[in-house]
């Protein structure tokens, strides 16, 4: 039965939230278990569909991996299979990182091409590359990725541009390799530090992740080890540009500031009264918010892809209007026209969106397109009178372990329905 969301909007916020473990730090740390002999135990680690689509990835090459609680513990000493079947390829897009950690663990991986997804063509050909440079030979056939590395060698690879899973599939593979690796132009996003940090505490020998050259000493047996990953920032960036859009006073608790700096610096020059501290963020914003200086998408530390639903939906109601230009996805704009049906002006041409700020959004039934175009029809819906009906929110529950929680907790009118329960 598939679910909905029901937001009744017009109303501030009010109340504090924690801030989840980061989807896209823990993605590749579950690849990265493959490497590790022993138990990995991830402290806290948010229950997503997409961390539920890595465990049955996991438990289909024979690791053991099972909830304790909030923990995650995985176990891939029993590892007895090289290969991850189509249907489970085509759950995540992100499955691509088990290419690396497979090839270094067992020397031999056949998968499937990872689907493509809402946000247009997903290639690989940075993440193949890299690992033909370190030895792998791919045979690519039929929709097929069929890999063998008997050897993988360390060396210096130059990334064409900073893919993030291109960075994070070759730090695996590296871990597998005999002497040391260097890859250059490598991702600079705090989830690539956050996966070095995680190698680390396995005995690995993992630096410069945060830098644009990541060096990894190959060759080293890697053990088990406790790790908690580090905060979603994406999510704090959503609950951020929630308060924005409704106002309000809110406080996100175990938010770091340090790894959304450009979000927080758009919603400040819009208005909002950002604070933060050791314990989290606090965030007042009172009356319309003003349109801002373009903002233009980039690869870290510039402004998150991932960020630029959420902000758009919070300035739908702004003085004046905003440019959008999304330089990283050729298609990150579907939920432009659920915004429209709630009254948004804004105007897509190509890379470039216009946001025109309007007097007032209404509710309406909408769907969600992606992961966090579902989350903008969220931050759009906290501004709208009336209630608005999200459809598709499995979308959602790829990267919010409990939206309709969270967003309860901060004082919205949230609740989750049976998609029959509603058409009544
Ligand atoms: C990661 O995706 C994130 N996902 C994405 O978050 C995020 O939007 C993206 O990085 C950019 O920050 C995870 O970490 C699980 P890329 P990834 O490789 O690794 C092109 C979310 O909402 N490219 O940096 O796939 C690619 O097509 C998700 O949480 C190639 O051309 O991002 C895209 O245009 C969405 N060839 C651009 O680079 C390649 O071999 C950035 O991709 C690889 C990528």
């Amino acid at each position: 039965m598939s679910q909905l969301l029901l937001l009744r909007g017009g109303r501030p916020l009010s109340g504090e939230v924690k801030i989840q473990g980061a989807k896209n730090s823990v993605l590749p740390i579950l690849a990265a278990t493959l490497l590790a002999r022993g138990q990995v135990v991830l402290r806290s680690c948010p229950r997503l569909r997409d961390v539920d689509a890595s465990v049955r990835i996991l438990r289909s090459l024979g690791c053991d991996a099972r909830w304790e609680g909030d923990d995650l513990t995985v176990d891939t000493t029993g590892m007895d299979c090289c290969g991850i079947s189509d249907d489970l390829m085509r759950e995540m897009r992100s499955s691509a990182v088990f290419l690396g950690a497979m090839l270094a663990r067992c020397g031999q991986a056949d998968l499937s091409y990872p689907g493509g997804c809402e946000l247009g063509p997903r290639p690989i050909d940075l993440h193949l590359s890299g690992l033909r440079e370190l030895g792998a030979e791919i045979r690519e056939e039929g929709g097929f990725l069929h890999c063998r590395a008997p050897r993988l060698t360390g060396r210096e690879i130059l990334l064409r541009m900073p893919s993030v899973g291109a960075t994070e599939n070759l730090m695996l593979a590296a871990c597998g390799a005999e002497g040391t690796t260097v890859i250059s132009n490598a991702a600079r996003e705090p989830e690539v530090e956050d996966l070095q940090n995680f190698l680390n505490a396995c005995g690995a020998k993992v630096s410069g992740a945060g830098s644009s050259a990541v060096a990894v000493e190959g060759g080293r047996r890697l053990h088990g080890c406790a790790y908690r990953a580090m905060p979603d920032r994406i999510a704090a960036a959503t609950y951020l540009c929630a308060v924005s859009s409704a106002g309000g006073d809110i406080f996100l608790r175990g938010a770091e500031e340090r790894h959304l700096a450009t979000v927080t610096a758009a919603l400040r020059e819009a208005g909002c009264d950002i604070r933060r501290d050791e314990t989290g963020i606090s965030a007042v914003c009172r009356g319309r918010l003003r349109a801002i200086r373009p903002v233009q998408t980039a690869p870290y530390p510039g402004f998150p892809t991932d960020a630029q639903a959420v902000l758009m939906a919070a300035l739908l109601r702004s003085r004046g209007a905003t440019v959008f230009e999304e330089n990283i996805f050729a298609s990150r704009y579907r939920h432009v026209g659920e915004l429209a049906r709630m009254g948004a002006d804004i105007r897509v041409a190509g890379r470039v969106a216009v946001v025109t700020g309007v007097e007032q959004l209404h509710g309406a039934p909408v769907r969600c397109t992606d992961l966090r175009g579902g989350a903008a029809l969220c931050v759009a819906a906290l501004a709208a009178e009336g209630e608005t009906r999200i459809s598709q929110i499995c979308h959602i529950d790829r990267g919010y372990a409990d939206i309709a929680r969270d967003l309860t907790a901060l004082g919205a009118d949230a609740r989750r329905a049976d998609e029959k329960e509603n058409d009544s």
